[in-house]
């Protein structure tokens, strides 16, 4: 293969041409863990979040972007609480898989932007993703199908308490996306907390790193800041193999 020793942040921001694999970070947990929240903390740590998105080296994506547009009947029955947005069919896993793919061959790509107050994805909006040094994928599902959880290298799960989270989403829901109280109650009973269980529970089995407590938790978020640091400061090295040239560095040196 061809031995690459440019250093991070310089290669893979040449629009449209193939460069290096970003080092892809999947983080999950159940609804209102802290997921999005733990990733603003790492991407506020590493100074990112100033940045223009052109020049960004860790970008953060989440899964709720890829929710699937719904059918006229489908979105009647989610302004009634009665879709299940917590079930892995809900989002489009071809475009996740596809776009993921792109991402670590170091393409530049377009992710769609979700309203939740509509239930639908926005029209004519989409969010251009340039290539970076780091990528976190956040979301309830990103570990459920074993060829999207194939792709990380590293994977997290948020571990919050039930009752902490249904505490946290009751608010967040009514302030941030536009529901009342009965409308979050019934959902989170009929399709949140078994869909939890169900299906995104199981997958904390494959988490690398668990985060007990989440955002609160700046003892881990400074262990994970700390290993991205190293990350973004690491020669590159050959990454013929598909491998990320972080892990060949260490298991080489
Ligand atoms: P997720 O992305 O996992 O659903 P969020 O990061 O959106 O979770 O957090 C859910 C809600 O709880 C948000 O309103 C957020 O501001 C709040 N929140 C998250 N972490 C904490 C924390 N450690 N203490 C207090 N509130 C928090
Ligand atoms: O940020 P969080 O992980 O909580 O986002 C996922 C949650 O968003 C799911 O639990 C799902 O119930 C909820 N959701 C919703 N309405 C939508 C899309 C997602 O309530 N239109
Ligand atoms: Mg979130």
């Amino acid at each position: 293969g061809t031995s690459r020793k440019m250093s991070f942040g310089f290669n893979g921001k040449m629009n449209g041409v193939e460069g290096k694999t970003p080092f892809l970070i999947g983080v999950s947990g159940g609804t209102a863990s802290g997921k999005s929240t733990v990733c603003k903390r790492i991407m506020e740590k590493l100074g990112q979040v100033d940045k223009d998105h052109t020049e960004r080296q860790v970008v953060c994506i989440s899964q709720d972007s890829f929710y699937r547009d719904l059918t006229p009947a489908e979105k009647l029955k989610a302004e009634k609480g009665q879709y299940n947005f917590d079930h892995p069919d809900a989002f489009n896993n071809d475009l996740i898989l596809q776009t993921l793919r792109d991402i670590l061959a170091g393409r530049k790509c377009e992710i769609p932007a979700y309203d939740y107050r509509t239930n639908s994805l926005i029209k004519d909006k989409v969010t251009t993703i340039y290539p970076a040094d780091v990528v976190l994928f956040e979301g309830i599902l990103v570990f459920y199908f074993p060829n999207i959880r194939d792709l990380f290298h590293m994977k997290l799960f948020v571990d919050t308490d039930s009752d902490t989270r249904l505490a946290r989403r009751v608010p967040r829901d009514i302030n941030e996306r536009g529901r009342d109280l009965d409308y979050v109650l019934n959902q989170y009973m009929n399709f949140v907390k078994p869909a939890f269980e169900e299906f995104c529970l199981p997958t904390k089995k494959f988490a690398d790193v668990i985060i007990p407590r989440g955002a609160d938790n700046t003892v881990a978020i400074d262990l994970i800041v700390h290993h991205i640091w190293d990350i973004l400061h690491t020669k590159n090295g050959d990454s013929a193999s598909g491998q990320h040239p972080y892990i060949e560095h260490r298991r080489t040196s």
